[in-house]
């Protein structure tokens, strides 16, 4: 039987909006479009679990269960009780309402929440004849957002955040979330057939997440999704498109390694990348050394095209000051100096980012690393002289 057609949403990080429609594109969904917020596209039910299992750079997979405008909690519990929960939601849901507000008469969290929660649960026990939930089922995560008085009410598909890809349980100092670091690694000057070099690679997130890109390794293989659980999910479909992931992913494993490399100066940043690269399947297929920038070299000088650095340095906040981060920029250029033909993703809060690497980029995008405004900078590679 043919699913129903659901308006769905992929939450991103500010300014990966565009990326994410983008990366919806590619999956096939055509009419994917990007919003303050992240990208909405339709899709059926097995469309969302396929999403989450395949969006590297979103946060979340949603499924939009109602709109309406609210100005009183009246108008907003009225909204909430006419949509139809019973046709997702079992009699037994855990039912978890979170909320957001902003620029609405109703700004109380805590209330339009409680209220909102009133409401489900008011509809269940009127369809299903019963005097209260039990709600001791499956967890169903139900997102109320009111913006300029109109309400969203949406379903959580994927439980944990999608940066949790399943491989990360140590923290280097200042690490990357996974999407940021998987945005960076498709959305800049790298392609998947290019040698990639992260020269403070910390933890690890970008070559990891680039290595993952390499092997066509779909970065929920090894998570689980909330929506795998609930009765109305084609269990059947989500586990065959699991198994189409694994075989490309082993297909690509097969050929070997790939030329992904990480070094850093700190012995514990290179402990836990290596860790890392074990739980995510991919022990021996990238390396990594520990090594002063300074010291750093082109790690594929036999590669048939020169690659991309791409790299998460200190940015004089967190770890360093700004001079001490600055030096650094100037480590970073010496470096790519040493590499003709390379190119340069990078990101940084630093106000004198460019001015430190002595280049202006060629193109820059504005996001947010935690609650650090950053730019991430990308530099082209330049075509080698003629001969
Ligand atoms: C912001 S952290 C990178 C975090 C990483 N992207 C992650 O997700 O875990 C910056 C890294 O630069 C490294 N670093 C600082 N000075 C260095 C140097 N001179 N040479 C190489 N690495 C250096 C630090 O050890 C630290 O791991």
């Amino acid at each position: 039987m043919e699913e129903k057609r659901l308006e769905l949403g992929a939450t991103a990080a500010f300014g990966l909006e565009g990326v994410v429609a983008g990366e919806l594109k590619r999956l096939g969904y055509e009419d994917a479009k990007g919003f303050h917020g992240g990208a909405t596209f339709r899709g059926s039910l097995t469309d969302a679990f396929r999403a989450g299992l395949n969006l590297r750079c979103a946060d979340r997979v949603l499924i939009y269960l109602g709109r309406f405008e609210a100005r009183s909690f009246d108008e907003l519990f009225e909204g909430v009780k006419a949509i139809p929960f019973e046709e997702i939601l079992p009699k037994n849901a855990f039912i978890h309402v979170t909320a957001k507000c902003a620029r609405s008469q109703l700004m109380s969290v805590p209330d339009v929440q409680s209220i909102s929660k009133k409401a489900i649960v008011e509809r269940m026990k009127r369809v299903h004849s019963m005097g209260w939930l039990p709600e001791d089922g499956e967890r169903y995560g139900i997102d109320v957002h009111i913006h300029e008085d109109r309400v969203a009410v949406t379903l959580d598909t994927s439980g944990q955040g999608l940066s949790r890809r399943g491989y990360r349980t140590f923290n280097a100092e200042a690490p990357l979330r996974e999407s940021l670091a998987a945005a960076m690694v498709t959305a800049g000057p790298w392609r998947p057939w290019l040698p990639f070099f992260d020269p403070m690679c910390g933890s690890g997130t970008l070559c990891i997440e680039a290595a993952m890109v390499a092997l066509d390794r779909a970065p929920g293989l090894l998570r689980p999704f909330d929506m795998e659980k609930w009765d109305v999910t084609d269990k059947a479909a989500c586990a065959a498109l699991r198994a189409e992931a694994r075989e490309r992913f082993e297909a690509k494993k097969a050929l070997g390694p790939v030329p992904v490399f990480g070094s850093d100066i700190d012995r514990r940043a290179i402990e836990m990348s290596e860790t890392h690269l074990r739980q995510a399947g991919l022990n021996g297929l990238v390396q990594f050394r520990r090594q002063d920038i300074k010291d750093a070299v082109n790690p594929f000088p036999d590669a048939e095209k020169p690659g991309v650095v791409c790299t998460n340095p200190p940015y004089g906040e967190r770890l360093l000051d700004e001079k001490q981060a600055a030096e650094l920029y100037k480590q970073l250029r010496a470096l790519t100096d040493r590499m003709p033909g390379w190119g340069l993703c990078a990101i940084s809060s630093h106000k004198d980012f460019e001015r430190a690497y002595g280049k202006r980029a060629d193109r820059k995008r504005r996001v947010y690393n935690g609650r650090i405004e950053c730019e991430i900078f990308n530099y082209y590679p330049e075509r080698p002289p003629r001969a």
